[in-house]
């Protein structure tokens, strides 16, 4: 299959999924969307009230957020893959369970394994945990990390930002460095048929 049916696939699967409980209050799934062979794929936490209603990540107050910082390093949206480690709205925008994540985790692996993007953006503490379970974001934002196939970059969420303007010049700066990660980074491997390499321990860091 090709990546692009590979995503098509995984959306079909997830606006029927009934894995787990937070399909009993989703008026609509939110697969993600993007170009399927993205170089940059950014991974939030989950759909919001917005995303719920349309179906769409990062479609509210965060989302326009996110397109002012792709657009401050020369990006459209349409540039990039989006979406997030849990494809259904939590409940008053709760965080999500373990159980959750761990149930969406294989949509989100899915997605990976057919981008297979040259840099992955965690947005926020939850995304980032998947990759770096111990980190604090605020040692580690805006910095490389090789994690098995994967190089990844966490970032704060942008809904931090606009709570606490005064991480906005951080979250800006982050964003700044991704043109040159781009720029120095090659794909792990064009084998979209490898076996998934996510939910294992990190087997090398290197930051850079
Ligand atoms: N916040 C997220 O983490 N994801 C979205 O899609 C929207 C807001």
């Amino acid at each position: 299959m090709t990546p692009e049916e590979i995503l098509a696939e995984v959306a079909k699967e997830v606006s029927v999924c009934t894995r787990c409980p937070l399909h009993f209050s989703r008026k609509h799934a939110v697969p993600g969307e993007g170009p399927a062979r993205a170089e940059i794929m950014f991974i939030g936490e989950g759909p919001g009230f917005h995303e719920n209603e349309q179906g769409r990540p990062f479609v509210g107050a965060a989302g326009k957020y996110l397109d002012e910082l792709l657009a401050g390093i020369g990006m459209k949206r349409s540039d990039v893959f989006i979406t997030n480690i849990v494809k259904c709205r939590p409940p008053g925008n709760r965080d999500p369970e373990p159980a959750e994540i761990e149930t969406c985790s294989q949509f989100l692996n899915r997605q990976i394994q057919a981008i297979n993007p040259k840099v992955i953006v965690t947005l926020g503490r939850l995304s980032m945990a998947r990759y770096l379970p111990n980190a604090k974001i605020s040692a580690v934002h805006g910095r490389a990390v090789q994690v098995n196939n994967w190089l990844v970059v966490p970032m704060y969420h942008p809904a931090a930002a606009l709570h606490q303007p005064a991480l906005k010049a951080t979250i800006a700066e982050d964003f700044a460095r991704l043109p040159e990660l781009i720029a120095r980074s090659t794909p792990a491997s064009d084998d979209h048929d490898q076996p998934p390499a996510e939910n294992q321990p990190p087997k090398q860091l290197s930051l850079f």
